[in-house]
């Protein structure tokens, strides 16, 4: 892949952030959703590559834009999986709490893992507890070799899981082996990059979430030389036929980050919708709007931030009114 690339995903998320943060608090996701992904799109034709949405918006009879299976691009340049969230939190936005993000990340062709749409569950590290996990082995174990590898206290983690009653059992576990929690309402996609930050406080990423997010998160964290690990939940025999479709017949099957990302290739974009622990959100005043980014290549290993000032008087069709 191109090294240029990454700069023009910079300006795909930018622009699906900037397009899509008018709709902070305004208590409805669709819009929100919709704005990220037409500004997405839009600014995808101009980039030189041939790419093909593998995690997108949905199929191709469910959603009009970035669909499985879409091409992206201008048509020349390398060929290259797409994996997108134009707005990774819609209700986040809807509500406007913490850490929406529009992300987007790519790899060689043919190495990001098509997963289906349905719960996956997770577990996430940073880089200095990489091979010190083990999504099949006790909670206790893994908050253990967590802390050990990161020489803290178990009592000193900060142990980040959806609030959701499916965790009731998974949360209990974390109290009694007393671990810290931070419990979110959305984006587990920030929440597993954030582990691999120092100064956002949050060690590990536990409980499941959507399996697409999973994936982006995986291709971020290969980036930043952290882990994931991740186990299709299936949730009823429509899931699991969908599963063994995609030719996965063991559902116990654990994806470890080569089955994420099998290439040694991905370049990972994000930018602030909300505020969030590494990035800020989209700040708008009359004609200015800011933005926080970060881009990064798991080639390289450089890791960049970077602040967009925008002239939405030059720029009019960046943000929906
Ligand atoms: P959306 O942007 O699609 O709303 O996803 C937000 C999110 O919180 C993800 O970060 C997470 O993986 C998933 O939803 C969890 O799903 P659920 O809300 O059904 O528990």
């Amino acid at each position: 892949m191109e090294r240029s690339l990454s700069m023009e995903l910079v300006r795909v998320t930018e622009a699906a952030a900037l397009a899509s943060a008018r709709w902070m608090g305004r208590g409805v996701k669709d819009e929100a959703d919709d704005a990220a992904t037409t500004a997405m799109r839009t600014v995808f034709d101009t980039i030189p590559m041939q790419g093909t949405v593998v995690i997108g918006e949905g199929e191709m009879d469910e959603a009009p834009m970035l669909y499985i299976g879409e091409k992206l691009g201008s048509g020349e340049g390398p060929g290259v999986d797409v994996a997108v969230d134009p707005l990774e939190g819609t209700e986040i936005v809807a509500q406007g709490t913490w850490n929406a993000l529009a992300v987007i990340a790519i790899a060689d062709k043919g190495t990001l893992l098509h997963a289906p749409d349905m719960y996956m569950d997770k577990i996430a590290v940073g880089p200095e507890a990489v091979g010190k996990i083990d999504i099949n082995a006790p909670v206790i174990d893994n908050l253990r070799a967590v802390a050990k590898a990161k020489n803290k206290e178990v009592e000193d983690l900060v142990v980040t899981v959806l609030d959701r009653e499916r965790h009731a059992q998974l949360i209990q576990d974390i109290r009694d082996a007393g671990a810290r929690i931070k419990l979110i309402p959305n984006g587990d996609v920030a929440a597993a990059i954030n582990t691999a930050f120092e100064d956002t406080g949050v060690d590990i990423l536990l409980g499941s979430g959507g399996a697409p997010e999973g994936v982006i998160a995986a291709a971020a964290l290969k980036c930043l030389g952290g882990e994931m690990q991740g186990k299709l939940v299936p949730s009823n025999d429509e899931e699991v036929l969908r599963c063994k479709k995609m030719g996965i017949t063991d559902l116990d099957q654990v994806f470890y980050m080569n089955d994420f990302c099998s290439g040694d290739d991905a370049i990972f974009a994000a930018t602030g919708v909300t505020d969030g622990e590494l990035l800020k959100g989209v700040q708008f005043k009359g004609s200015k709007a800011t933005t926080q980014t970060v881009v990064m290549r798991a080639k390289s290993g450089t890791v960049r931030f970077i602040d967009g000032a925008h002239s939405l008087q030059k720029k009019p069709n960046l943000v929906i009114k």
